[in-house]
């Protein structure tokens, strides 16, 4: 199903926490894989993510809970990414979420760093960099701005071992782009009590959905591809057989 209009139809103070994966318009095409009909993500030109982005941002903000909050990874280490973040930035202030960085006045700042821990060869053009992506929170605070509270403040850098260790050349039935559990976990721990309700919108292969469900949070995931979907419902019922 289409994760906006799935947010068009929930109610009013229905979710606690958004956390998601949106395409970030990187045009991702998996290095590792033959080519498929899940390859390229679907929405991932730049152009497109920041139309979903905004459209996303904007449906959220009706939905979350006062104090509710939104989170997704996004684009990261080229300039070419960062002027993506500046406007994935500017679209979620416009549609009223309060990130840590607004109130200095630095929109071009990621709130948070996935650091997936593999060491990355970056390329001739742009020389050594470490694998990271930049994680986007904001927050819903009615009246203007005001610190999030105590036990919901991220560290700046979460240590998550990416799924497939960088190195895979066949990654079987993984999607293409797949986080893991441990980052959804971490996420949904942080920015959301246990028993409280997590959405991802834009799931792919579930792995912040079952991230959520594994910290004991109640997860919801929707994904415009029907193989996705299977993948991610196969994932989350051999967890529940294995507890
Ligand atoms: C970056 S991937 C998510 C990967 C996921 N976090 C995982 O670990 O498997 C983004 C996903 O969003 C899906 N997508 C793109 N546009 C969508 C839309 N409008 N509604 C729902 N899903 C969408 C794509 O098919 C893709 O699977």
């Amino acid at each position: 199903m289409d994760g906006i209009e799935a947010i068009r139809q929930m109610p009013s103070g229905s979710v606690h926490l958004f956390l998601t994966d949106i395409p970030y318009g990187d045009g991702y095409v998996s290095h590792h894989l033959q080519a498929g009909p899940s390859d390229p993500i679907l929405n991932d030109t730049p152009e497109e993510s920041i139309a979903l982005a905004e459209q996303f941002f904007a449906e959220a903000w009706r939905v979350v809970v006062p104090w509710g909050v939104l989170a997704t990874t996004g684009p990261y280490g080229t300039q070419e990414r960062l002027e993506r973040l500046v406007a994935f930035g500017r679209a979620m202030a416009a549609a009223g979420w309060h990130r840590s960085y607004d109130l200095a006045g630095a929109d071009d700042a990621s709130d948070g760093i996935w650091d997936k821990v593999v060491p990355g060869m970056g390329n001739r053009f742009e020389g050594p960099r470490y694998q990271a992506e930049a994680i986007l929170v904001g927050t819903r605070c009615d009246k203007g701005w005001t610190w999030t509270p105590e036990d919901r403040r991220q560290g700046n850098v979460i240590r998550v071992t990416r799924p497939n260790g960088g190195r895979s050349k066949d990654q079987g039935d993984r999607h293409q782009s797949e986080k893991p559990t441990g980052l959804g976990s971490a996420l949904a721990s942080l920015y959301a009590y246990p028993g409280e309700v997590v959405v991802d919108p834009f799931a792919g292969g579930g792995s912040l959905v079952l991230g959520a469900l594994m910290a004991g949070r109640v997860a919801i995931g929707f994904e415009l591809l029907q193989e996705n979907v299977d993948r991610a419902n196969a994932r989350i019922d051999a967890w529940r057989e294995s507890q």
